[in-house]
């Protein structure tokens, strides 16, 4: 089965995570960046990583999701919030229905990934005191947590997670 890693990465998060995903596929796989719009025509298998940006893939993968007919896809993510919160779970669904229903998806992930600091400084403007997405204890303990993230247990949990997915469909 022949594959291609393509991700699309603001600040580098899910750029790592692309790595391990490529790894876990075959050892000698190297992600592709989304600005360098590969061919995909020739592969079995289409990976698509992406930052969310606002509960969904950000603009330049969804470009590129449109793109793909009649493929086998795979999908997986970086996020602030918690990788097992509705809001991840949300996000991945909302992904999926950005695919043409030519397309099969056969494979989610999700993980946790740094917010960047001028992300964190803009959303205390837009959310002011008293807003309901204002910064509170519960925001700022999960916003500490991103920062660790991905970490090397993300990066193995994905690298498994392809290898096994690859298996899967070659059995
Ligand atoms: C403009 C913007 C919007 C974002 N929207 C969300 C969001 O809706 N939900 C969320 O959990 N994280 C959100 N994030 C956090 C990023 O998805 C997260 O930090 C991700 O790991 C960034 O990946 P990258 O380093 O590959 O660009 C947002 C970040 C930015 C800058």
């Amino acid at each position: 089965m022949k594959s291609i890693v393509v991700v699309s990465s603001l600040t580098g998060n899910t750029l790592k995570v692309a790595s391990a995903v490529a790894y876990g596929l075959d050892d000698n796989l190297e992600a592709v960046k989304v600005e360098e719009n590969p061919d995909v025509s020739d592969y079995d298998l289409v990976v698509i990583g992406t930052w969310i940006d606002r509960g969904t893939a950000d603009a330049k993968a969804q470009e590129f999701i449109k793109t793909i007919k009649n493929k086998k896809v795979a999908v997986f993510a970086t996020l602030g919030a918690y990788p097992d919160s509705d809001h991840a779970k949300k996000c991945l669904d909302n992904i999926s229905k950005l695919f043409d229903s030519s397309n099969e998806v056969v494979g989610q992930f999700i993980c946790q990934g740094a917010v960047s600091y001028k992300m964190i400084e803009r959303m205390k403007t837009m959310f002011p005191e008293g807003h309901p997405h204002a910064m509170n204890e519960d925001r700022r303990k999960r916003l500490e947590e991103a920062k660790k993230h991905p970490d090397e247990a993300d990066l193995a949990a994905a690298r498994q997670y392809f290898a096994e997915l690859k298996a899967k469909l070659e059995a």
